[in-house]
């Protein structure tokens, strides 16, 4: 069994409910979502053609990208409508002690 890394990545305070944050690790773009107090951490990256999601407009768990208008499920990353047809990463959270950690480490 692997063990799984997490890396602290932003301070919680920076990410009130309803807030987004972009953080980047090692080169890799993440968007972060506050969802009624809940942290959700996919890749900012739309898998339709590379457009950026931390800006996309919320609704619900959903994400729309501002490009071509795509959707995803942030919790499990699911494409949900074209022009997207591939799901996008998403990374376990962990809040300790105030801090934001994302497990980055591949499945
Ligand atoms: S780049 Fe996101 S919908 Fe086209």
């Amino acid at each position: 069994m692997s063990s799984s890394t997490f890396i602290d990545v932003a301070d919680l305070n920076d990410l009130p409910p309803g807030g987004h944050l972009l953080v980047e690790h090692d080169g890799q773009s993440l968007a972060l979502f506050n969802i009624d107090g809940t942290v959700y951490a996919i890749e900012d990256l739309c898998t339709h053609d590379g457009g950026p999601l931390v800006e996309g407009e919320i609704h619900g768990y959903e994400v729309t990208c501002s490009r071509h208008g795509a959707r995803f499920d942030v919790r499990t990353g699911k494409a949900l409508c074209m022009p997207a047809v591939e799901d996008i990463r998403t990374f376990p959270v962990e809040i300790r002690d105030g801090r934001i950690l994302v497990c980055l480490d591949e499945d």
